[in-house]
């Protein structure tokens, strides 16, 4: 070796030294929860596993405790862990309610609600709120939807005729026709090709933005943006689902009676009209396609993948099965659509949909939140710009509520007299200002569906029941089962032809 490459790697062996020296002495100056030393710019990557992330964070909870700090590349963030933390942080500390950024989704970046961390958030969170209730969200409205669609549904079911079909886009048909309906005042034939579309850009988003190359993307996207990867394919959708519901924006703008909305979009478009008048406009065309777009990914996939995962564990688990059957033919009987009060009389019903909620859990490590500013948590200083994961799965799957966790048990929610049991720990939704607002929705959407299609066929899975992996396939944003086909098979000839 020469002289000269000798010094070179010494030079650069002291550089090194000095920028650690350098961040250690940054990092330790902080009164930040405690956490394993991080790295500069690559930060805790060496402890943190990017196919797995909600495990990683389960296990350094256990050695740091509900409080700590993590650095994933060079993004400082809090992670709650438990209860009590998680709780805490949601419910009292407004400070904790920004969003943080999504690089794949950046085009959504402080516009519509989910990744709004600007000043529009709270005023468009609320209004598309009340809206959503007048056209139905969480009343009795939604329940004649969602009692409108149940034929639809099943007659697609029923034309499989026993045949092995994939459920993915038959099911999510159901779930994107009722938030559809809200939107744009419409709903989709099942095979209709520009609803297809929509449903299968928001799947795949839905499917990539969890795995490990989107979780190393929204950490190191500065550096890998231009890249070839499917960080490029997400990007592309979120544009191309944007520019589609552009559109129908602007289709419904031609035609706006101001004083007889037909929908959402009629609603958010009045407001337009209204700001006009003032000075800095919340509702732009854009703000408006970012806000539908947003309700349109969260009403569809959440709920669509919650019915395909349900329905893959009760093939695995037949004797739940069949008191699900056995249930529905005491309280509903075989032609009834089923109604949302019949879950008065359904509690097995009830705590098998909490359980399949709780089991899968479907948003993990919740969609990550942000520090507004330097705000004092526990002691610990979290400074403003930090992200902060209240993680939802250390509810879900704790011991001490939920004994063997790790089992799907419609016990978990049922007390010694076969009575539902409410769980607090039972924040699939999350909770606090940020809670998801389509919670009242989704929860009908899936008790209605499930029932209505258990009312009327048994499930045959194509594999012997204990190879049925329950694992998801991927779990970084949410958790998405193993594709998978079944049969679906009319229960008897009675009278279930509705
Ligand atoms: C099983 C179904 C669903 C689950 C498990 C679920 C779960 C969640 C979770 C965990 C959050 C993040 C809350 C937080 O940041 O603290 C969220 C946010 C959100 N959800 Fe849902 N969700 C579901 C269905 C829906 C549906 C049907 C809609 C629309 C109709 C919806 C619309 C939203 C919106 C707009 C947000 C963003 C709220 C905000 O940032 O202010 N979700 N959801």
């Amino acid at each position: 070796m020469s002289a000269l490459s000798i010094t070179v790697a010494l030079l650069v062996w002291a550089a090194c030294l000095l920028v650690i020296s350098f961040w250690k002495q940054v990092y330790s100056s902080w009164r930040l929860p405690p956490g394993p030393f991080p790295l500069p710019i690559i930060g805790n990557v060496f402890q943190i596993d990017f196919n797995n992330i909600p495990k990683s964070l389960f296990k350094l909870a256990e050695q740091y405790g509900p409080v700590f700090t993590i650095y994933l590349g060079p993004y400082r963030v809090v992670v709650l862990h438990g209860y009590q933390a998680v709780k805490e942080v949601l419910l009292q500390h407004k400070d904790f309610n920004g969003r943080a950024e999504l690089a794949a989704v950046h085009l959504h970046k402080d516009k519509g609600i989910i990744f709004n961390d600007g000043p529009t958030w709270k005023d468009v969170r609320r209004f598309s709120l009340t809206k959503l209730r007048d056209y139905g969200m969480g009343k009795e409205g939604n329940e004649r939807r969602i009692q409108t669609e149940v034929p639809f549904l099943l007659q697609a079911l029923r034309e499989t005729q026993g045949r092995p079909f994939d459920p993915t886009f038959l099911i999510s048909g159901a779930p994107c026709n009722i938030i559809a309906s809200i939107l744009f005042g419409r709903r989709f034939g099942y095979g209709d090709e520009s609803g297809l579309r929509l449903r299968r850009m928001v799947h795949e988003n839905f499917y990539l933005l969890g795995t490990r190359w989107l979780q190393i993307y929204n950490v190191f996207s500065t550096y890998l943006y231009y890249l070839p990867g499917t960080h490029r394919k997400v990007m592309k959708n979120v544009s191309e689902i944007k520019n589609d519901i552009l559109e129908r924006v602007k289709e419904h703008h031609k035609s706006l009676d101001p004083n007889c909305p037909r929908d959402f979009i009629d609603c958010l478009l009045i407001e337009m009209e209204k700001e006009k008048q003032g000075a800095e406009p919340v509702y732009t065309l854009d703000n408006i396609a970012v806000t539908v777009a947003d309700l349109l990914f969260a009403g569809t996939e959440t709920t669509s993948t919650t019915l395909r995962y349900g329905l893959l564990i009760l093939m695995k688990y037949p004797d739940i099965e069949e008191k699900l059957h056995e249930e529905i033919d005491r309280v509903i009987g075989p032609s009834r659509i089923p109604a949302i009060k019949d879950r008065l009389e359904m509690p097995y019903m009830d705590a098998v949909v909490h359980e399949i909620m709780r089991f899968i859990n479907l948003v993990p490590s919740n969609l990550y939140h942000k520090a507004t500013r330097d705000t004092v948590f526990r002691g610990y200083v979290i400074p403003k710009g930090t992200i902060v994961i209240p993680t939802l799965d250390s509810l879900l799957y704790d011991k001490q509520e939920f004994p063997d966790p790790e089992q799907f048990k419609p016990e978990h929610f049922l007390n010694e007299n076969g009575k539902f049991k409410y769980s607090d720990h039972f924040k699939a939704f999350s909770a606090g200002k940020r809670v998801c607002v389509g919670e009242g929705l989704a929860r009908m959407e899936v008790f209605l569906f499930l029932t209505a299609i258990l009312q009327h066929f048994r499930l045959k899975p194509l594999v012997d029941r204990k190879d049925i992996d329950l694992s998801p396939i991927v779990n970084g944003f949410a958790s998405v089962p193993h594709p998978y086909k079944l049969c679906v098979l009319p229960r008897s000839c009675e009278a279930r032809s509705l």
